[in-house]
């Protein structure tokens, strides 16, 4: 039994914050933005929103796509680092928007690798014949841990989410092919958020501190990102016996333009075998790959039968490839 993407699409809020608008709050500029990352805006959710509300409404369009029910899916699982709150878990929080109390669901954390560890995770429920439909959501709310006075992080980052939503296929040449996933927890240090967790609870001082916020040296997480996003994607190709002609896309985490470029050089991809759209939405975390492979859907980049790659690199440190052949029409 193979796991297939069935259906796929995403969710991004309206309300644009671009370039310029970062100029107003922080000493910063266009020129300097568009040359080192790539991004030109991103989009941010109401204040009065959480990430349930994104990942909802993408998993919303899946189950239109698919014209399927909500009371179908067996499992639930959200990939992000930015849950509505610590607990009761996001995947409870779409669950009741989507009006069904059926299936079980969790919350994974796996910071800007979480929807390939979770794409992974529910491939496994569906290989072994224990679910028939599984909603995998990525997404993130950034705009709640960044500090907007911190021209360092607050031009990367941005809010969205997308959704796939994971079947069983008795077509062995098709879904799911292989993953190689990799954490290495020495690089906490370098990006995350200090507190809000057990270790450094909400105080008085850790607000002051400004503790909740993201927290990156940014020198560091691009040269292991680069690295680590470049070694794991040529290591699934060679060991599935593929070139670069024989790959269709890739679906790279949209972290820095210069990372996406860097890592499709090393893998010898030309321009058409990319999809990017730092430039429009900056990096959603565990929304981008979804949301990118949402749009490349829609662009049509890819056809039935087509091998694609997911790459990518996140906090923790985590990163990971999962190779597919793409299932839909
Ligand atoms: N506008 C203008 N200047 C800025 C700036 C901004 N928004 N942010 C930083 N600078 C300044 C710095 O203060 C520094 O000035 P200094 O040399 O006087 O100290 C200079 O620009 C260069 O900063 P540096 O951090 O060396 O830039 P960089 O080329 O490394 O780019 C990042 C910074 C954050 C864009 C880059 O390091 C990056 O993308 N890192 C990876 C981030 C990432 O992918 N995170 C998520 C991983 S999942």
């Amino acid at each position: 039994m193979r796991a297939i993407i069935t259906g796929v699409g995403h969710y991004v809020p309206d309300r644009k914050l671009t370039n310029k608008d970062l100029e107003q709050m922080v000493d910063t500029s266009d020129e300097w933005i568009t040359t080192r990352t790539g991004i030109k805006e991103r989009r941010i959710l109401d204040n009065d929103k959480g990430t349930s509300y994104m990942a909802a409404k993408a998993a919303k369009t899946v189950l239109e796509q698919r014209n399927i029910s909500a009371d179908e899916l067996d499992l639930i699982i959200v990939a992000t680092i930015t849950p509505d709150m610590p607990f009761p878990a996001t995947a409870a929080l779409v669950q009741k928007e989507l009006n069904t109390t059926k299936g079980w669901g969790f919350d994974l954390n796996g910071a800007c690798t979480g929807f390939v560890y979770a794409l992974a995770t529910a491939s496994q429920f569906i290989e072994t014949g224990k679910h028939d439909k599984i909603m995998v959501i990525g997404g993130d709310k950034m705009s709640s841990i960044i500090d907007y006075g911190d021209r360092n992080t607050c031009p990367i980052f941005g809010d969205g989410a997308g959704a796939v939503l994971l079947e069983p296929s008795n077509d062995n040449d098709l879904g799911v092919e292989d993953f190689i996933l990799h954490l290495d927890g020495s690089g906490y240090k370098y990006l995350g958020m200090p507190a809000g967790g057990s270790l450094l609870p909400a105080s008085y001082e850790t607000v002051k501190e400004k503790k909740h916020f993201l927290y990156q040296e940014g020198k560091t997480v691009f040269k292991y990102a680069v690295n680590g996003m470049a070694d794991v994607a040529t290591k699934i190709m060679k060991k599935n016996g593929l070139n670069a002609k024989d790959i269709k896309l890739l679906i790279p985490h949209q972290a820095n333009l210069r990372i996406i470029d860097a890592v499709a050089n090393k893998m010898k991809l030309n321009k058409e075998q990319v999809i990017i759209n730092i430039d429009k939405f900056g990096n959603t975390t565990a929304g981008t790959i979804p949301i990118a492979m949402s749009e490349a859907y829609e662009k049509k980049m890819m056809q039935k039968g087509d091998w694609v790659i997911l790459s990518t690199f996140g906090a923790g440190f985590t990163w990971g490839s999962l190779l597919l052949k793409w299932a839909m029409d």
